[in-house]
């Protein structure tokens, strides 16, 4: 049981003041009737409308974006636009990226309130595959595909910083190579970093896949959607898996 006004202000209808607000003006049912006391207990099982509109209960809502560059992975940000603020309607107000991608970075970015899940997919010791797309200036040979399946040391000869083994498939090599780069940890600008390494920089990454979850192609960058019941499942799988 919860109070009417957490709930809802946890579904993202206003401030806790506003909800108190609004309740105190009568504009709150409860199951068909006026509740005017904000400390109200409700739960799950309640019909709670306000101004006319039901609002549901979700103890953990879960979005698929496809990040845009030019955003920050943050839930706040003083100048810069965020991730979070790309997810409209009505929603949960406590809802922060699993992880995090660079600015430039696009793709799979996955947004919940469910910190548990979230942590158990980032953590390192889990070993939760991420898989980039990533182009990348110049030729990426065997050597970098082998070197890449040793571990690359993305610190200085004076302080190492050594990666897991990573799995390299070269798409295209040229001029500009294409590749798909599979880690399972998530340091600091770690792709560009390993390929830095190699001497070679990179000129776009997308985040394709996480684990389970794969990017839905038919989101446009900046475009997200709920996760379908079976992503979901699938995900808690490879959480357990893990
Ligand atoms: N590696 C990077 O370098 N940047 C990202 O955004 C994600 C992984």
């Amino acid at each position: 049981m919860i109070r009417l006004d957490k709930y809802l202000a946890d579904m993202g209808i206003g401030t806790r003041q506003e909800v108190k607000r609004r309740i105190r003006q009568g504009k709150v049912t409860v199951d068909g009737t006026v509740v005017r006391s904000p400390e109200y207990k409700v739960d799950e099982e309640c019909t709670v409308c306000c101004d006319g509109g039901r609002v549901c209960y979700e103890a953990f809502e879960y979005y698929m974006l496809n990040k845009p560059a030019g955003v920050v992975s943050a839930t706040e940000d003083r100048t810069e636009k965020t991730v979070i603020d790309l997810i409209g309607g009505q929603r949960r107000k406590d809802l922060f990226p699993a992880g995090r991608l660079d600015k430039d970075t696009e793709g799979l970015l996955l947004i919940t309130n469910d910190g548990a899940l979230a942590h158990r997919l980032l953590s390192p010791k889990k070993h939760v595959d991420k898989m980039y797309y990533v182009r990348v200036k110049g030729a990426v040979t065997e050597e970098d595909v082998h070197a890449m399946a040793e571990g690359i040391n993305i610190g200085s000869s004076a302080l190492e910083e050594w990666t897991k083994p990573a799995v390299l498939d070269i798409i295209s090599s040229g001029r500009e190579s294409a590749v798909r780069l599979t880690i399972q940890e998530g340091k600091y600008h770690q792709v560009k970093r390993m390929f830095l390494a190699r001497g070679k920089e990179v000129t776009y990454l997308k985040r394709e896949r996480m684990g389970a979850l794969a990017l839905d192609e038919s989101l446009q960058p900046g475009e997200y959607r709920r996760l379908t019941e079976e992503e979901l499942k699938d995900l808690y799988e490879t959480d357990r898996h893990a």
